[in-house]
C-alpha cells in the first residue's frame, strides 16, 4: 500500500482526508503537535475505518524531529500538509507567530521531502489568496491580491515556496484552495472542534442552537448582496477531503500539467450569512437565536468559486448539498455534548 504523511492529522479536515485516504487503499501516519487539536478525532477515524492511526506528536518547527519521523518511515510516497495555524482574527493579533509557524513548518517539511525524495506533495492553500475579488465567481487564474491577513499573507508565500521548489527540484506538487469547508462526516464521529468560542459561521450556529453560545451575531447585513449580508462558498468537508484523495491519484496518474498545479475547492454557489442560517433552521427544526451587529473587519463581501478545473481535471464530483452540510454540522454538534456528558458523568471531578 502507498503510505501518505498527512501533517496536522488530528484536526478538522485532516481527520476528515485520512478517512478518505484509508477507504481509497492508501496508508496514512500523521505528525501532529497537538498544540490546537486533542486525539479525540484520532479516535473517530478508528471507529470509522478500523485503522489505528500511527500519529507522531511532533512539531513541524523542529527540524530533526520532523526528520526522524521521514527516517523511520522510508516509503513515504506523498505528504499533504494541513499543519497550520489558521484564525484570521488571531493572525492579525500575533502576526510574527503566524509567520514563524506556518512558514517554518513548511520550509522542514520540503527540506525533508528532498532528502527523502517523496515524489508528491499536496498543500492546503485556502481562497483567501484571492483576497476580495473584483470579479466573482474566481478562477485559479484569478488575481491573486493583497492578503486581508497575516494568516492569509501565510497562504500566499506558502504557494509561492511550493511553486519555487517543485519547479527547481523537479518535484510535483498540487496546490488545493478551499472555501469554506464546513459539515462533519456522516457518520458523526468526526468533525470540526473549534477550541474556544468559534470563529467561524458554521460552528458558531451550532454551537448557539446547543445553547454553548448566548447569541449569534451576523457581522453586518449591509453590504451590497442580495440581502445585505456576506456571500460565501461553503463546501461539505467530506467534498474537501475526497480532492485531496484525488489529487495524489492525479499526481501518481502523472496528469499534472505542470511542476505546481493549482485547483479551487468550492461548489460554486454563492450562499449569504442570513441564507445559510436558514437552512440550518429548516434541518433542525430550531429557530436560531441571532442578532445583527457590526461588519467585522477583514471581512470579504462576496467570494464563489469557478471549480470547472478541478471538476475536469481532478474529476471531483459535489455530493454534498447545503441542507446536508448544516445537517451533519448539527448532528456532530449533539454527538458532542452527548460525548461531553457522558465523561461528566465518567468523571465529575473534572468539571
Ligand atoms: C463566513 C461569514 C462572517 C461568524 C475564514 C478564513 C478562510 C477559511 C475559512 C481556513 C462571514 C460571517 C461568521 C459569526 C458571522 N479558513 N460570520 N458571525 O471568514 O469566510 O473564512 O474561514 O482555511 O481562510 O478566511 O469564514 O466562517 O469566519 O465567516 O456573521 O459568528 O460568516 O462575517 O461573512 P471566512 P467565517
Amino acid at each position: 500500500m502507498q503510505k501518505i504523511l498527512v501533517t496536522g492529522g488530528c484536526g478538522y479536515i485532516g481527520s476528515h482526508t485520512i478517512v478518505d485516504l484509508i477507504e481509497n487503499g492508501f496508508d496514512v501516519i500523521s505528525i501532529d503537535d497537538n498544540s490546537r487539536s486533542t486525539t479525540y478525532l484520532t479516535d473517530g477515524i478508528e471507529k470509522i475505518t478500523g485503522k489505528k492511526l500511527k500519529n507522531y506528536k511532533v512539531d513541524l518547527k523542529n527540524f530533526d524531529e520532523t526528520l526522524a519521523v521521514f527516517q523511520e518511515n522510508e516509503d513515504i510516497m506523498g505528504v499533504v500538509h494541513f499543519a497550520a495555524y489558521k484564525s484570521v482574527s488571531e493572525s492579525v493579533e500575533m502576526p510574527l507567530d503566524y509567520f514563524e509557524n506556518n512558514l517554518f513548518s513548511l520550509i522542514n517539511l520540503l527540506k525533508c521531502v528532498k532528502e527523502f525524495s517523496v515524489p508528491y506533495f499536496v498543500f492546503s492553500s485556502s481562497c483567501t489568496v484571492y483576497g476580495n475579488p473584483d470579479k466573482i465567481p474566481v478562477t485559479e487564474e484569478s488575481p491573486i491580491k493583497k492578503a486581508e491577513s497575516p494568516y492569509g499573507a501565510t497562504k500566499q508565500m506558502g504557494e509561492e515556496i511550493i511553486n519555487e521548489f517543485s519547479e527547481s527540484y523537479h518535484y510535483n506538487s498540487v496546490l488545493l484552495r478551499y472555501f469554506n469547508p464546513v459539515g462533519a462526516h456522516p457518520s458523526a464521529l468526526i468533525g470540526e472542534l473549534p477550541l474556544g468560542k468559534p470563529q467561524n459561521l458554521v460552528p458558531a450556529i451550532t454551537q448557539t442552537a446547543i445553547e454553548k453560545l448566548p447569541q449569534l451575531i451576523v457581522y453586518g447585513n449591509d453590504y451590497d448582496t442580495r440581502d445585505g449580508s456576506c456571500i460565501r462558498d461553503y463546501v461539505h468537508v467530506c467534498d474537501i477531503a475526497h480532492a485531496h484523495t484525488l489529487a495524489l491519484q492525479y499526481l501518481v496518474e502523472k496528469k499534472n500539467i505542470t511542476n505546481c498545479d493549482v485547483f479551487n475547492l468550492g461548489t460554486g454557489n454563492g450562499v449569504t450569512v442570513l441564507e445559510a442560517i436558514k437552512a440550518f433552521e429548516t434541518v433542525s427544526g430550531i429557530k436560531l437565536n441571532y442578532k445583527i451587529g457590526q461588519r467585522r473587519s477583514g471581512d470579504v463581501v462576496a467570494i464563489y468559486a469557478n471549480n470547472d478545473r478541478a471538476v475536469k481535471a481532478l474529476g471531483w464530483q459535489i455530493k454534498y448539498d447545503l441542507p446536508d452540510m448544516m445537517r451533519t454540522a448539527w448532528a456532530w454538534e449533539l454527538q458532542v455534548k452527548k460525548d461531553e456528558e457522558l465523561m461528566q458523568k465518567q468523571n465529575p471531578v473534572l468539571n
